[in-house]
């Protein structure tokens, strides 16, 4: 997201709460709550968080959430923790104030390691309530140390879990995180014109302004995900057969071919089609979409409160949630590297070259005539290749795992409504905002759908995401009801029962 739009958020997340008419309680004060996001939730997933990559914030989420499940099963009888592991507390960190302190000291441990910067403002966050999380303490008698156990068994997991997060995958010194080390490179240098390209149906890295004449080029981020990274429940064979079928018949050829000519006519005529009419509505679920902390995190929080989710439940659903989209995100990554397909605004520049066409320019100029030079995507394009749409799998297989959750301990799952005024938005809303959805399964159609009201993808990626996260949702859902219950599920290597923490 361009920092422009970064800066309304910025200035709603610095905000003061409202006046509340009672004390809260120090459990309610860490609580973190995305809907709207309160004081914790602003200071745990700062500026530099939720605009970063989605791959980056979804696995820094998936940390944090597997600190607060592990802090919260701790204290549930018969839970078994991230790790399966049967894990004890002293009966007092049970207690609701003591184990929401236990679930802060653990989150910030467990993303201290790779996340320094954004945890120092997590600190500043928890001392401003008395609290104190920097401590050397292994005392698992002590909150401290009990939290520095459990968050150093998360960090130290996820430090080898092949994401090269640290950069020392690939350097000794001068370590990149996140950096490429499996020599992916892109099929058309990005100094070619977009008429002129080595492989026209291939991905080419767009170009960025950073401002005052420093522009730059995109980098594919994490390109090795979907050779380098395991499943944390799917299976390694169920990664591998997923596949889903190329939409062109001859990507690699140096001229759009006749075989491929009439079916890219018409995907660059449906993005072209969306960008002359969007609604309002559809400018609106585009960016509510485009941030997935503000829109699954603020569903989940509907059903939250909802489901009257208690706070095991609460850690269980998200702990959930996010695993299901590191899974669904694994493959959707494999796919775009074996695919690695033209992005909207490279086809239009080909195909389109030197005509004009209505199209929406900006809330501010609206609709206008522009050349296919100049047109943009609703959302810019991220620095990955097109298909399938990554947005469109990780909200099939989040919002199939919090219906599937809903649905189990409800018997049936309520239709989600949360209201915006104009003012709690990161983006441009002329009124106040109602999202209605008959559930999460046709929220997350929707989620998919916006990616080409965005203009970042062509409609054959929406329906390839969504078969990519379909299933998986049930299965982790699976996964964690037997961890809930105190049984080890079948084939986790990532199970290990020797890593108990021994507290009590
Ligand atoms: C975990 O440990 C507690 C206390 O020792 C015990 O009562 C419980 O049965 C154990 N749970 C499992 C699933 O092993
Ligand atoms: C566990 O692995 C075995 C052997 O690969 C396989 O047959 C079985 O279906 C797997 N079970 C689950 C629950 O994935």
């Amino acid at each position: 997201m361009p920092l422009l739009l970064a800066l309304p958020l910025l200035a709603l997340l610095l905000a003061p709460s409202p006046p509340v008419a009672r004390a809260q309680t120090l459990a309610e004060r860490l609580y973190l709550n995305f809907l709207p996001i309160n004081d914790a939730a602003g200071a745990l997933t700062p500026p530099r968080i939720l605009f970063a990559e989605t791959p980056i914030v979804v696995r820094y989420t998936l940390i944090g959430g597997a600190a607060i499940y592990d802090a919260r099963a701790a204290c549930r009888p018969h839970a078994l923790s991230f790790f399966a592991t049967n894990d004890s507390v002293p009966p007092a960190f049970c207690q609701p104030d003591n184990n929401a302190i236990l679930v802060s000291y653990a989150t910030y441990r467990a993303l201290l390691r790779e996340f320094p910067a954004e945890m120092n403002g997590y600190a500043d966050f928890l001392r401003t309530l008395g609290l104190e999380p920097v401590s050397s303490s292994r005392d698992p008698a002590t909150l401290n140390g009990w939290a520095n156990l459990a968050g150093d068994r998360l960090a130290d997991f996820f430090q080898n879990d092949g994401w090269n997060s640290l950069g020392d995958r690939s350097r000794e010194n001068s370590r990149i995180p996140f950096e490429d080390y499996t020599e992916y490179r892109p099929a058309n240098s990005p100094y070619d014109p977009p008429f002129r390209l080595t492989r026209p149906l291939r991905w080419v890295p767009g170009q960025l302004n950073l401002g005052n004449g420093r522009l730059a080029h995109q980098i594919h981020v994490v390109p090795h995900l979907g050779l380098t990274v395991r499943p944390l429940i799917l299976s390694d064979a169920h990664i591998l057969a997923r596949r889903v079928p190329a939409p062109y018949r001859q990507k690699n050829a140096p001229r759009i071919t006749s075989r491929d000519r009439a079916r890219v006519e018409q995907l660059v005529n449906e993005v072209l089609d969306a960008s002359a009419t969007l609604t309002p509505r559809q400018r609106f679920f585009a960016r509510w979409w485009d941030n997935k902390l503000l829109s699954t995190g603020g569903i989940s929080a509907f059903y939250e409160t909802a489901g009257a989710l208690d706070d095991f439940e609460v850690a269980q659903q998200f702990l959930g949630e996010m695993l299901s989209q590191h899974d669904a995100l694994v493959i959707a990554w494999k796919e775009k590297r074996r695919h690695d397909l033209v992005r909207p605004f490279t086809l239009v520049r080909n195909l389109r070259r030197r005509q004009r066409f209505t199209a929406f320019v900006s809330e501010a100029a609206g609709f206008r005539t522009v050349r296919a030079e100049d047109w943009q995507s609703l959302i810019s394009a991220q620095p990955h290749s097109e298909f399938p749409s990554g947005s469109a799998a990780i909200c099939t297989a989040a919002m199939e795992h919090l219906d599937t959750y809903i649905r189990t301990k409800m018997g049936f799952v309520p239709s989600i409504k949360i209201r915006y005024p104009t003012d709690t938005l990161p983006f441009f809303v002329s009124e106040d905002t109602t999202v209605a959805f008959s559930g999460p399964l046709q929220a997350a159609n929707n989620c998919a759908q916006s990616r080409l009201w965005a203009g970042v993808h062509f409609s054959p990626s929406l329906p390839a995401g969504q078969s990519i996260g379909r299933g998986v949702g049930k299965i982790v859902f699976e996964h964690m009801r037997l961890l809930g219950e105190g049984r080890i599920p079948a084939n986790c290597t990532r199970c290990r029962a020797d890593a108990a923490i021994l507290g009590g």
